[in-house]
């Protein structure tokens, strides 16, 4: 026996990595990621600041500046707090490893973003996934009948939800949220704000039990990994006792301080984007052999519906075309044969939307 065998949970070694693969030399479609990057100004007088930044320091574990700057530029509601993480990611992790009761469960609509049911599972939590209709609509009645059955300590609703990009109808979220009532949470994970013109960030008073989760992620900050989640002060509190004191590193406080007072950049950017998401979305619907949902994200899911072609062969020839979408036709029944592309800028658009022309025409 190996001293790994001996002393790993047997469920972490029955599971692989998460994968992510080498884009090096290809159009990079496959995360969701913002293809702009600051101006070249900008870029100088971060450097600089960057320079400046007390890297012989911890940073100071309040965040208070940072804190108090993302309150006021993301609509926060007064009397209301945020605690931040490195990457939503970690904020996932914070509140599982809070709420792990023995016994205790998640719940999310499925197909989801796979860190609920992993981050779950790693803190010893039971996933209950409650497939989305096939429309991709919540299924209400499944998903209160859950809740009944269940009583899950944290429901999980990407608002928009990935990778199916659309936003969920907000009067089946709200029975959802009063169902769970104060026997749960409700994470309302709205990693996608930025391109889906509506939040529950400002709802956050009238529910005691809903967290709105963030990430600056797909703001076009990806790289410096920073989440931020806002709830009741109560609740907040418990979640911070969970955080590692340090866990956003001073590079990241800066960049992101620096950014936030820069923050129409960013908002240009992502208006960019929306506008390019339907130029795109219009372009694949015209398509003959394509099915395009309709998103509210800064991606879009499509099927490829061409007879005798699979979606992984669709993405093969993408792949050869150095072009590279995600392939989630594996991940659940309900995407069958779909891809899900990053909506990038018109130049790699129309690049993807060329090379998908001739991947449906081979
Ligand atoms: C719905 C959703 N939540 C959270 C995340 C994680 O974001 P972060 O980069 O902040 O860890 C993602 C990333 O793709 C996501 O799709």
């Amino acid at each position: 026996m190996s001293v790994a065998n001996n002393i790993i949970r047997a469920d972490v070694r029955a599971l692989s990595a998460y994968h992510v693969p080498d884009a090096s030399g290809f159009v990079k479609l496959d995360a969701m990621e913002n293809p702009y990057t600051l101006p070249p100004d900008l870029q100088q007088q971060l450097g600089e600041r960057l320079g400046a930044a007390a890297l012989n320091r911890y940073p100071v574990p309040s965040y208070a500046a940072l804190k108090a700057s993302i309150c006021r530029h993301m609509g926060v509601p007064a009397g209301f707090e945020v605690i931040l993480g490195n990457g939503s990611d970690e904020l996932i992790s914070i509140v599982s490893v809070a709420c792990a009761k023995p016994g205790a469960k998640v719940l999310a609509p499925i197909p989801g973003f796979v860190m609920y049911a992993m981050s779950a599972q790693f803190a010893g939590l039971e996933f209950i996934g409650v497939p989305l209709k096939a429309d991709l609509s919540l299924d209400l009645d499944a998903m209160l009948a859950a809740v009944r059955t269940h009583r899950p300590a944290i429901t999980y609703l990407a608002y928009p939800n990935n990778p199916t990009g659309n936003l969920f109808d907000l009067d089946a979220m709200l029975a959802i949220i009063r169902e769970v009532g104060d026997t749960g949470i409700v994470v309302v994970d709205e990693a996608y704000q930025p391109f889906a013109g509506t939040s529950f960030m400002e709802r956050l008073p009238e529910y005691p039990n809903v967290v709105v989760m963030r990430t600056v992620s797909k703001l076009g900050l990806a790289g410096i990994r920073l989440g931020y989640m806002s709830a009741a002060p109560e609740l907040l509190a418990e979640f911070d006792k969970v955080r590692p004191p340090y866990n956003v590193n001073v590079l990241t406080e800066v960049t992101a301080a620096f950014v936030l007072d820069h923050a129409t950049v960013l908002d240009a950017q992502a208006a960019a984007i929306c506008a390019e998401r339907e130029k795109l979305s219009a372009a694949l619907a015209a398509m003959p052999g394509v099915t395009v949902f309709p998103s509210a994200a800064n991606f879009i899911l499509l099927r490829v519906s061409q007879p005798g072609l699979t979606g992984t062969v669709v993405f093969e020839r993408l792949l050869q075309a150095k072009v590279l979408v995600k392939n989630v036709g594996k991940m659940h029944a309900l995407l069958d044969n779909c891809l899900r592309v990053t909506v990038s800028t018109p130049e790699e658009n129309a690049t993807f939307l060329a090379a998908l022309q001739s991947s449906l025409n081979t």
